[in-house]
């Protein structure tokens, strides 16, 4: 009873700290959770193909089927209303719009996603709308990807086409998710679709994003009507110092520009970090005249996606950028099933610095969320305990964030549901609400609960 009444307490007084209008979402993305890739005229994305290539992802898992959302869109946007979420991010899926990449329409696609955001509206659930959560058209990708400028233009135009059918409906727009797994991941390490291995197209991948998101921008804001706001979602893994060792400051610095700073400064200072290329012995990717107004044009807000932290240690001689040496494990640490540090400071001191050093106007959170071994026994109850703190103690962190100024107006939990968590196939679970793949039940899991009492609990102070 007593630990009962604690912990209602404690969400109390959390659910009060929030500041008027706070939206509280949930996020997913198409090819993670849609299924139905060969229906209605999609055609094939990058994933596909990555998929289906040998020893890429776990098990060989495809989102063919995934949570097969797409046919049962309505039943999930049940689920949220049953949480009392204020919006819900998802992606849009390139390939369903625009099977070649440009040029020819698929009308089928627009219609699901003008279904899915109506009936989001008329439950009251504002919609917040990705236009690239990293599905590229494969027929992009056989012309260069990202590699090649004319992809910048390409997304540019899908935006825009998709804005004309939306723009009075949708209440947010973000143009890309964390464009740096896009590049790096992508083009530069290959762990991800297309699954190149070459730093040097990295760069140039990481560029061609950004100008597409520049580019995209007034073509959207060109088509919107009701207010909305128009942004970017960029990943951060903050750094910390394993030491106080000039070489460590050094390293961290480096491992700074090249995770957090590479694609936000040029985003918000028109500039990439002083000597960034030179420290990843790389030269910089082809920038053109104008390129760097075009990324800076001011956004509405950011998107931030944050999980973890990285610690650094310094090493003699200075290693590239992209090689500073990380610790793990951490004694004494918490991690997730994705070998991540559970460390709720790293968001709270990222809101803070984003605010002080960056001067964005808005924050969202638009991703956070831990992965962790469900078990499921066939019944109503999935408990996960180390989500459910995962969450309390992001959340609190955000509280200090916005104490401390940072104008953070809502937070998006990752995920919504289990779903296919790219080169991890189906292995680790993200939702707060449990997906039976078998079956397709969909339970909600302990933490989705805690989260529905906390966002009634705020609804109820602000009311
Ligand atoms: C982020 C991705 C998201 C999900 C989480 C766990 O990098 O944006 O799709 O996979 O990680």
């Amino acid at each position: 009873m007593t630990t009962t009444s604690n912990s209602e307490q404690t969400q109390l007084s959390l659910a009060k700290l929030f500041p008027a209008n706070f939206l509280w979402g949930a996020a997913t993305a198409s090819y993670q959770i849609e299924g139905a890739t060969h229906e209605d005229g999609r055609g094939p994305s990058i994933w596909d193909t990555f998929a289906a290539t040998p020893g890429k992802v776990y098990q060989g898992h495809n989102g063919d089927v995934a949570d097969d959302h797409y046919h049962r869109v309505d039943d999930d946007i049940a689920l949220m209303t049953r949480l009392g979420l204020s919006a819900y991010r998802f992606s849009i899926a390139w390939p369903r719009i625009l099977p070649q990449g440009h040029g020819d329409v698929n009308p089928r696609g627009l219609d699901f996603y003008e279904r899915l955001v109506d009936t989001l509206l008329s439950k009251g659930i504002q919609p917040f709308a990705t236009l690239y959560h990293w599905d590229l058209p494969q027929a992009l990708e056989d012309k260069g990807g990202w590699r090649n400028r004319e992809t910048a233009y390409a997304f540019a135009e899908y935006a825009e086409i998709v804005a004309r059918r939306l723009g009075d409906r949708v209440a947010g727009w973000i143009t890309l998710n964390e464009p740096w797994c896009s590049a790096y991941l992508g083009y530069g390490n290959g762990v991800h679709a297309p699954g190149v291995q070459d730093r040097q197209s990295a760069l140039d991948a990481g560029h061609h994003l950004l100008l597409g998101h520049g580019l995209a921008l007034p073509r959207i804001r060109a088509h919107v009507t009701n207010g909305a706001q128009v942004g970017i979602t960029l990943n951060f893994t903050p750094g910390y110092p394993a030491d106080d060792r000039p070489e460590t400051l050094r390293d961290l610095a480096r491992y700074d520009a090249f995770s957090d700073r590479w694609l936000l400064d040029p985003i918000v200072r028109g500039s990439y970090p002083e000597d960034f290329f030179k420290n990843m012995a790389l030269q910089a990717p082809p920038i053109e005249d104008g390129d760097m107004e075009i990324i800076s044009a001011p956004i509405d807000f950011l998107g931030v996606n944050n999980y973890t932290r990285s610690v650094i240690r310094g090493t003699e001689p200075a290693p590239l950028a992209d090689a500073c040496q990380m610790v793990a494990p951490i004694p004494s640490a918490s991690y997730t099933e994705m070998g991540w540090e559970v460390y709720p400071n790293a968001l709270s001191e990222l809101l803070v610095r984003l605010h002080k050093e960056y001067a964005l106007p808005k924050l969202y959170v638009t991703e956070n969320g831990s992965a962790f071994r469900d078990q499921w026994g066939g019944g109503e109850h999935v408990h996960d305990p180390r989500r459910l703190s995962y969450l309390q103690e992001h959340l609190q962190g955000i509280v200090r964030a916005i104490e401390q100024g940072a104008p953070v107006q809502g937070y998006f939990t990752w995920s919504l549901l289990d779903n296919y968590e790219w080169a991890e196939g189906y292995s680790k679970r993200f939702g707060i609400i449990y997906v039976d793949y078998d079956s397709q039940r969909r339970i909600i899991k302990d933490s989705g609960l805690w989260y529905a009492d906390l966002i009634q609990k705020y609804k109820e102070e602000q009311a």
